[in-house]
């Protein structure tokens, strides 16, 4: 037999299970022009990217792309097992406001602890922060980011972080957690705010 005639076909990818809303389960880099895709680099080896711009530009959508391609192309895996053979989530995208939230909604619960989130950020073989703004600079959420992101970069695992501001202003804020995101690779997206076109 042919190699061509039994090469599986690829499963598709359904990155709702990994916690991607609706609108961007299309995405792929396949719909970014060759000049594009150059400047993002050779995602195989890329340890992960800061994308910013201002709103409605695709940042969001870009997230999603990069983010399929790791895990089609092997580099990253929905679930693993541990030592001890149980399973856990290996790769996941977080809304950051809504982790923020889940985070804050564990100080209150008896028996609850924010540990399992937090573990679940430090160990993922590919994390997607969606939506980094100034709301979590409070001290309390830029403790966690910072947490995540230094552990994340030193580790090289792949990640990316999307927000609205630059790393000069995030400078502003936190001089350390700007060297960090300044470290992977920075795209600035361009354009206009696509929420905007409208079919008539
Ligand atoms: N390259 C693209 N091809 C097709 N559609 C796109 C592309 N980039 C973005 N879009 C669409 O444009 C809209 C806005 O994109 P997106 O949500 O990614 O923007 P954003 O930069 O994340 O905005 P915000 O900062 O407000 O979150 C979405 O509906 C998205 O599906
Ligand atoms: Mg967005």
């Amino acid at each position: 037999m042919s190699g061509e005639a039994s090469r599986p076909t690829p499963t598709p990818i359904d990155l709702a299970q990994y916690g991607v809303d609706r609108l961007f389960l299309a995405a792929s880099l396949e719909n970014f022009g060759e000049p594009f895709k150059k400047t993002l680099g050779n995602l195989a080896e890329e340890p992960g990217y800061y994308v910013w711009g201002k709103e409605g530009r695709g940042k969001t959508y870009l997230a999603a792309a990069i983010f399929r391609h790791w895990i089609v192309s092997g580099r990253a895996s929905r679930t693993r097992q541990d030592y001890f053979k149980r399973s856990y989530v290996s790769a996941r995208w977080y809304f950051v406001p809504d982790l923020m939230a889940r985070i804050r909604d564990t100080w209150d619960k008896k028996g609850a602890s924010e540990r399992p989130i937090m573990r679940e950020l430090l160990r993922a073989e590919a994390v997607v922060l969606d939506n980094m703004t100034v709301a979590h600079f409070a001290p309390w959420a830029l403790e966690r980011l910072f947490t995540i992101i230094d552990k994340r970069y030193n580790n090289g695992l792949p990640t990316v972080v999307t927000s609205t501001l630059s790393t000069v202003q995030i400078a502003e804020h936190d001089p350390s957690l700007a060297s960090r995101l300044g470290g992977w690779k920075v795209i600035e997206v361009r354009g206009h705010d696509r929420r905007l076109d409208k079919e008539s």
